[in-house]
């Protein structure tokens, strides 16, 4: 899945011209424009018909590029760069005074990630070659506002088909949920959003457990609003010991469910969609969004997804569950 020349050379002139451009990357798709572009900026929120205040992560196509966007970058910010850079980290730092309103969503930092899939990094090279070598590209999840993110080209095209004039098609997403967002801007390294880089990976690095953001509700990160990559269908999260009487009191009640677990369907013959997920939570996390996609497709009337197992290591994806529940039935 590599795009040719043609579309690389399509995706520059597009960016340049301030126009938006889909592009895959190791987490999610994106929704990308020039992010030194206000004019090309405003059109990703009115592509997600997102909330103009909502900042998005500007993406580079390596360290060299962070002095031109950031400010006071804190020694732990290099070293946290240095140990997951290209890769599905992102960084929330002081920002330069010329950074755009429009991509802060007015604050006084800029969330900076220099992505590690091969097609965004040619296009961002390319693009730098172009625009200037410090050029970035900012991007949210190329999905409607609230909706589940993107991890295949085809879903960029169901969701915002209609207003992208290109979709880069680099493939399913290796990790398959967003990146993990630490704040570095107030001191103390914040974890804001966690992801496929773990606490534990973290810690390996800064030499203790970072601090976790748990405040909810604030529209700093949009990922931490409560309602969030979610479905239409109604969702509920059920444990696994209740989890046949709950689909057999729904079939009771004339309702059909979907159901999404690690676990084999606990009787043969089952009649409802079920959908076996890694028992792991990195593979886990890579079959998520898909999983949640095809499930509101299936017809049904309730999403039922077995609990996951305690543990640091499944925080990422049941912090996408648990906001996918709160949101889901609404669209
Ligand atoms: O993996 C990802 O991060 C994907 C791919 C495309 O890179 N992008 C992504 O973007 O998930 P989005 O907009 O869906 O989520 C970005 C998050 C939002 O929750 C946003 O509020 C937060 O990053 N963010 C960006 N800049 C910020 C800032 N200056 N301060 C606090 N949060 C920020
Ligand atoms: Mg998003």
């Amino acid at each position: 899945m590599t795009p040719s020349d043609a579309d690389y050379q399509r995706a520059v002139d597009l960016l340049i011209a301030g126009e938006l451009v889909a592009i895959p990357t190791e987490t999610v798709y994106g929704l990308g424009a020039d992010a030194a572009n206000p004019a090309a900026v405003v059109k990703i929120f009115a592509a997600k018909g997102r909330p103009a205040d909502h900042p998005l992560i500007v993406h580079l196509a390596g360290h060299d590029a962070v002095d031109h966007w950031a400010e006071q970058v804190p020694a732990v910010a290099w070293e946290l760069m240095e140990t997951f850079w290209p890769g599905p980290l992102t960084l929330i730092l002081k920002k330069q005074a010329w950074v755009p309103d429009a991509v802060t969503g007015g604050q006084d930092t800029v969330g900076l990630r220099v992505p590690g899939h091969p097609v965004a990094l040619e296009l961002l090279r390319r693009f730098a070659r172009v625009k200037g070598e410090h050029a970035g590209i900012a991007a949210p999840s190329a999905n409607r506002f609230g909706r589940i993110s993107p991890t295949t080209a085809a879903h960029v095209a169901e969701e915002l088909g209609d207003v992208v004039p290109l979709i880069l098609d680099g493939g399913p997403c290796k990790v398959g949920i967003e990146s993990t967002i630490i704040d570095c801007s107030r001191g103390e390294p914040v974890v804001l959003r966690p992801g496929h880089i773990s606490p534990a990976h973290l810690e390996a690095v800064l030499g203790r457990q970072p601090q976790i953001e748990t405040s909810q509700g604030a529209p700093r990160v949009s990922g931490s609003l409560e309602a969030h990559y979610a479905p239409s269908t109604p969702l509920r999260i059920v444990a696994g010991e209740r989890l046949l009487d709950f689909i057999n009191a729904q079939r009771h009640r004339g309702g059909q469910c979907a159901v999404i677990s690690a676990n084999q369907p606990p009787q043969a013959g089952m009649p409802h969609a079920w959908r076996l997920m890694p028992a792991d939570p990195v593979g886990y996390a890579h079959d998520l969004y898909a999983a949640l996609r095809d499930m509101d497709h299936a017809g049904v009337d309730l999403i039922v997804v077995e609990a996951l197992p305690q543990g640091q290591e499944w925080a990422a994806v049941a912090d996408r569950l648990r906001r996918a529940a709160a949101g889901a039935g609404q669209g």
